[in-house]
């Protein structure tokens, strides 16, 4: 077996020789990263047990092992049916390490067999969804993939919690295996490969199943702080998942890389370019357009049009093109859900303009130095925001010339104000990603860390 492959033994566990290139190292970058995860996953994982207890309410849950503390006492016997004491008597202790959902079943859990169902179902109700399945010549490759992923039980049990404690994440796993899948039909990925890219699809945010769900809720800005447990939960469940040899490594890989970016802009390993497996690429296209049906409901396909042609840099070519192929399809020309209002795009406008010229002014002391490598990293990500926007059709400084031809076509006012929406949520990601990849210059006060520090704030008064 050449260096960095994997192979399935009898007893259906994936072995690697060696490590692939990409994986000898998994190193979280981070200040306190471990920490972090260590608070979310064993010490002692209160959201997730809250959850296990609250869904103990309407259905029967028995431990499957005896539960211990990491000092050897033991706190639930095998063959309990956990009830509303459940919390209280683990909360107070910090786990054995071994995942909590090792030790518990459930009747009825979640089958490969109802995520085809459901499948069938969201491709009913979906028109993106229904058109890739009519793009294809096999259309029954989706639901048919689907069927053959395999769930052991601890698997199996997050996935019904997932399905009854948080509905939303359960349909968007099932969305985003759906479209991971349609873009490996259209790469013509063998049949195996299309398993491991929907079992990564299915599990890839579990992980927030440990994270407090009030992170996910609401339109509100995170703190810094919490933002942080955001960015764990692909390492959470990647640390979960490769725990057990049964499932491909590259699945795992793809969990742990489903955040990450071909410009280097993404995270949890700042992966650039081909370090980032092929996998892990169509689950990271697939599931920017998955969430974006979360974000936005009857213009849905606009947005996802709008939203790849300005981030062409981050995703692979062909497979933005395979989607917004399917995108130019579902976009009616409907205005969407919401009237575009002149008022408020002129607004945005203005406030996109502000933004960009605040960050020439700062970055200009440091154009022709060798700055410091967080200003250089904003000026890349905002060099190649300005060339989407420009690709798109954006007139950065002439905007009163560019409202000027579409004021009566509702159409292009649609799009532009989507546009807008966009360009503001990229300028937000930038800043947060920045704190996130040096979050001491906050604390500092050096000429470059003011810069840095004086833009950002004023970002997030113009975007907050
Ligand atoms: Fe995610
Ligand atoms: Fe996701």
């Amino acid at each position: 077996m050449p260096e960095g492959e994997s192979s399935l033994d009898r007893a259906g566990r994936w072995h690697e020789s060696g490590q692939s290139g990409n994986m000898k190292h998994v190193t979280f970058c981070g200040l306190g990263i471990m920490n972090l995860i260590d608070d979310a996953i064993s010490n002692p994982d209160p959201y997730y047990i809250k959850s296990v207890t609250e869904f103990s309410a309407s259905r029967d849950v028995v431990t499957s092992a005896d539960i211990y503390s990491s000092t050897g006492i033991k706190l639930v016997a095998k063959g309990t049916h956990i009830d509303s004491s459940f919390y209280d008597k683990l909360v107070r202790h910090k786990l054995t390490e071994s995942p909590i959902d090792r030790s518990l079943s459930v009747k009825d859990a979640v089958t490969p067999e109802d995520i085809e169902r459901d499948a069938l179902a969201l491709l009913d109700a979906d028109t993106q969804l229904s058109l890739m399945a009519d793009a294809l010549p096999n259309s029954g490759v989706l639901h048919n993939t689907l069927a053959k992923i395999h769930l052991n039980d601890t698997l199996a049990f997050k996935l019904t919690l997932a399905r009854e404690t948080r509905p939303k994440l359960y349909r968007h796993s099932v969305r985003v295996a759906l479209i991971s899948l349609y873009l490996g039909a259209r790469l013509k990925l063998d049949a195996e490969s299309m398993i491991t890219l929907a079992t990564a699809a299915m599990f890839h945010d579990l992980g927030e199943l440990h994270i407090d769900p009030a992170l996910f809720e609401g339109d509100r800005q995170l703190e810094q702080k919490e933002r942080q447990y955001i960015y764990v939960h692909p390492m959470i469940m990647y640390l979960i998942l490769k725990e057990y040899p049964e499932y491909h490594p590259a699945a795992s890989e793809a969990v742990l890389d489903h955040h990450e970016r071909l410009d280097g802009s993404g995270y949890p390993r700042n992966l650039e370019g081909g370090s980032i497996s092929a996998l892990s690429q169509i689950l990271a296209v697939a599931e920017v357009a998955g969430s974006l049906c979360g974000r936005v409901e009857s213009d849905a396909c606009a947005y996802v049009e709008v939203v790849l042609k300005l981030n062409s840099s981050q995703f692979r070519n062909d497979l933005v093109g395979f989607l917004a192929a399917i995108a130019r399809q579902g976009n009616t020309g409907a205005a969407g859900d919401v009237e575009p209002d002149l008022a408020s795009i002129r607004f945005g406008l203005q406030k996109i303009d502000r933004i960009l010229a605040a960050w020439d002014a700062a970055y200009l002391p440091y154009r022709d130095t060798e700055s410091p490598v967080y200003l250089s990293y904003i000026q890349t990500r905002l060099t190649s925001l300005r060339k989407g926007l420009f690709g798109a059709g954006f007139n950065l400084g002439g905007q009163d010339a560019m409202i000027q031809g579409i004021e009566a076509d509702p159409v292009s006012l649609s799009e532009l104000r989507l546009l807008v929406r966009e360009t503001c949520w990229q300028i937000n990601g930038v800043v947060y990603e920045t704190r996130r990849r040096w979050p001491e210059i906050a604390q500092r006060a050096a000429a470059a860390d003011m810069a840095l520090n004086a833009w950002a704030e004023q970002v997030q008064t113009l975007l907050g």
